[in-house]
């Protein structure tokens, strides 16, 4: 599996490691938040119940928080689901993937016979007709477009009726993320559809629980796709806790954002460290080998992401993520080991 997180295919000893410490999966080391905490020991109780198919206290809880109608929101199991079932209910016959990239936007094209394609921005000419997949910010380099970037990539996609993505998992970690989010746009637009993700930011992965947005007409669309009861109960109530949570997660983006530039000043004794990241993840070239930075800090139960898959990277590199102060500190200690300064 080319991605982060992958914990369950450790070899048993370093799994059951109880210091295991995860920067290869770039979830926030803050959540859940202290409401879906609280709600937590009592969704015992109500197991036995099927979850609301249609979603309906989730919809409206986000888009509250997103500030556009709830009939233009989706909500999914994770934005996982999000991209399959835009892939699937548009069967375009080309993916255009803006590289690097989430793999799985290609693989998931892959399965249902969708030619994949790539453009590197600003090297190479962009994308033509087919479905667009742009991560706004982007992973793994942590970039965020300008308003004025997407508003040229969406402007493009309308005029030339083709379908643009954009992939918001990692907006919210950003400061000021509103101004950045494309979903006002895409609530109204047939031709933008916006994927969002509850896993990160809010902490919560292991539910599963993302959203899409885009005009009513293609929710509708895209919601027959859907099997019933895809999002479980407990997500559902987690995630709605958590978006009423909104103080405890407005510190937590303070937290990392501090945290991200003290990790990067470590982090440059040992490498250089791409400058664009906004998020809770550093793209870093090691001056050691990849090979032994990953091998050796695996041996001290610490897992970083391989980036030397990513397509459109040329350096060798890994995706770090950002977490508490005491993990970046455990990490450098780790780096002093095996790539020296
Ligand atoms: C850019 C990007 N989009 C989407 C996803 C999938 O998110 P989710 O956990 O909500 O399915 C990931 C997961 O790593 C990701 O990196």
């Amino acid at each position: 599996m080319g991605h982060g997180g992958d914990w369950a295919s450790l070899d048993p000893s370093t799994r059951s490691q109880q210091d295991l410490l995860d920067l290869s999966s770039s979830i926030s080391p803050y959540g859940p938040g202290p409401k879906a905490r609280a709600l937590w020991p009592g969704l015992v109780d109500r197991l036995h119940r099927y979850p609301d198919w249609r979603k309906q206290e989730l919809t409206e809880a986000l888009a509250n928080h997103l500030g556009i109608a709830a009939n233009s929101i989706l909500i999914t199991a994770g934005a996982m689901e999000a991209i399959d079932l835009t892939l699937r209910t548009f069967r375009p016959q080309h993916a255009w993937v803006e590289v690097p990239a989430f793999s799985e936007y290609a693989l998931r094209a892959s399965v249902y016979g969708i030619d994949v394609r790539t453009w590197h921005h600003p090297s190479q000419p962009g994308p033509e007709s087919g479905l667009w997949f742009l991560a706004n910010p982007a992973n793994p380099t942590g970039r965020v477009l300008t308003a004025r970037e997407c508003g040229q990539y969406q402007k493009r996609a309308m005029d030339s009726h083709n379908i643009l993505v954009i992939d918001e998992a990692f907006i919210e970690f950003v400061d000021g993320w509103r101004e950045w989010s494309s979903v006002r746009e895409a609530a109204q637009s047939e031709y933008l559809v916006v994927m969002g993700s509850l896993t990160k930011y809010y902490g919560l992965a292991g539910l599963r629980v993302g959203f899409l947005v885009t005009h009513p007409g293609t929710i509708r669309k895209i919601a027959a796709h859907t099997i019933p009861w895809h999002v479980s109960l407990v997500a559902q109530e987690m995630a709605v806790a958590s978006l009423k949570d909104q103080d405890y997660f407005d510190w937590t983006r303070i937290q990392l954002k501090q945290e991200r530039a003290r990790l990067k000043r470590m982090l440059e004794s040992f490498g250089q460290v791409d400058e664009a990241s906004q998020v809770n993840y550093l793209l870093f070239f090691p001056y050691c080998s990849v090979d032994e930075l990953i091998k050796g800090l695996q041996k001290q139960g610490i897992l970083v992401r391989d980036a030397r898959n990513f397509k459109g990277i040329e350096t060798p590199g890994v995706r770090i993520a950002v977490k508490k102060p005491k993990d970046s500190t455990r990490l450098v200690r780790a780096l002093k080991n095996i790539c020296p300064p």
